[in-house]
């Protein structure tokens, strides 16, 4: 089976993880302060704050930004629900916006806000999928509103917008750990980036029980900490990370030169001078999604639905309606399927993905009644 993604793990990730078992405390090692120096030396911020999720991520943000019951906050729906999380338990209510076609946060859908009289107190942009949001408008448009930007930049570590790293454009940016992200831990991680001292303190100590001392804590907390034998591993993922994000981008361009044109495939946004991705997935547009998706699963191909439900059809989501129209979201989420990127994903290995894909679209293969079969139960079992 060819898998949808899969994490590096090399000798020397290993060695480091072993050098910090052996000679480092296994929480509060040197690894972790260094791990965050060196990440924010990478992102451009002046500091970061490793916890143990992209999740506590947001969370401990939030928390350090005093958010308040209440607070309007302003995110795509076309996301993880983790987006929504860290604000929404602290009383956070989120507004969902409309995506463009590149799966962003549209400016347009923005400007809805900008008329009206919203008091909008945080907005966060998702990078989705890798792909860096049009920072310019959003920051414009927080500048009127008066709102600080959190960005999710948990797929997009290394994307850069004008030149500049995702995740140093706002209040705060969260990056994700999780082993499918294009770098991790090897186990659940995550990174707050920050120019704040503000949000840098209080998230350090929100993710150590609240502690002023050993014994003195002067905040109700949590543990969420990431333990050092991850952040060792972590640094040195982090220094072949561009060098994995460019073998990314090269098997994209040769996805984008290969599907274009073919059946009603929608590819996503190539880059421009502007705005670099990292190919966290590679994300097509189709019609016949679930009879594809059954069709490359016939043929030992993962693929899977990043995400089949928009955050506002959840559920949890229920209580935040606001009759905003998310109906390009809502077609998003029936129509895309991710297809197999990560840096080791050999040659022959893509070429048959493209070759099983076109076969798909030569035979009609959407027409037989066997694939409509197939397609409806794979979809079944996307949720
Ligand atoms: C867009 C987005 N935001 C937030 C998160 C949360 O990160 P984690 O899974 O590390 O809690 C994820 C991770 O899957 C994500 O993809």
């Amino acid at each position: 089976m060819i898998p949808l993604t899969v994490p590096t793990f090399t000798k020397d990730m290993e060695k480091a993880a072993v050098n910090a078992l052996h000679s480092e405390m296994l929480v509060g090692g040197e690894s972790v302060f260094r791990f965050e120096e060196e990440f924010a030396k990478y992102i451009g911020t002046d500091y970061a704050v490793a916890v143990n999720s992209g999740s506590s991520a947001l969370l401990l943000t939030f928390y350090s930004l005093g958010v308040k019951p209440g607070d309007k906050v302003i995110t795509p729906s076309a996301t993880f629900i983790a987006t929504i999380s860290g604000s929404s338990i602290l009383g956070g209510v989120p507004i969902f916006c409309e995506i463009g076609n590149d799966y962003l946060m549209s400016l347009e859908s923005l400007k809805k806000f900008a008329n009206s009289n919203y008091p909008v107190k945080y907005i966060i942009p998702v990078h989705l999928y890798g792909h860096p949001c049009n920072m310019d408008g959003i920051k414009e448009f927080a500048q009127h509103k008066g709102a600080a930007i959190v960005e999710d930049a948990a797929q997009a570590h290394g994307a850069t917008y004008k030149a500049r790293k995702v995740g140093c454009f706002g209040e705060a940016a969260v990056f994700s750990f999780y082993p499918t992200k294009n770098m991790t831990v090897c186990g659940d991680g995550g990174m707050i980036t920050t120019n704040s001292n503000k949000v840098y303190e209080s998230a350090k100590k929100m993710r150590d029980v609240g502690r002023v001392t050993k014994y003195t804590h002067d905040r109700i907390a949590y543990t969420l900490r990431l333990n050092s034998v991850n952040a060792a591993i972590g640094r040195v993922q982090l220094k072949h990370l561009d060098e994995w994000n460019e073998k990314r981008r090269t098997l994209a361009k040769r996805y984008y030169t290969e599907l274009y044109g073919v059946g009603d495939l929608i590819l996503p946004p190539e880059s421009d001078a502007n705005c670099i991705p990292v190919y966290h997935m590679y994300a097509i547009r189709t019609k016949q999604r679930n009879s594809l998706g059954a069709w490359l699963s016939i043929n030992n191909i993962s693929t899977s639905v990043h995400y089949p439900i928009p955050v506002h059809k959840q559920p949890a989501c229920q209580v935040y309606q606001n009759g905003i129209d998310l109906s390009f979201t809502n077609q998003w989420s029936d129509t895309v399927l991710s297809i197999p990127i990560y840096p080791t994903l050999e040659h022959k290995n893509q070429e048959y993905v493209i070759e099983m894909i076109e076969q798909f679209y030569d035979d009609k293969l959407y027409e037989s009644e066997r694939m409509k079969e197939a397609g409806l139960a794979w979809g079944k079992k996307l949720v």
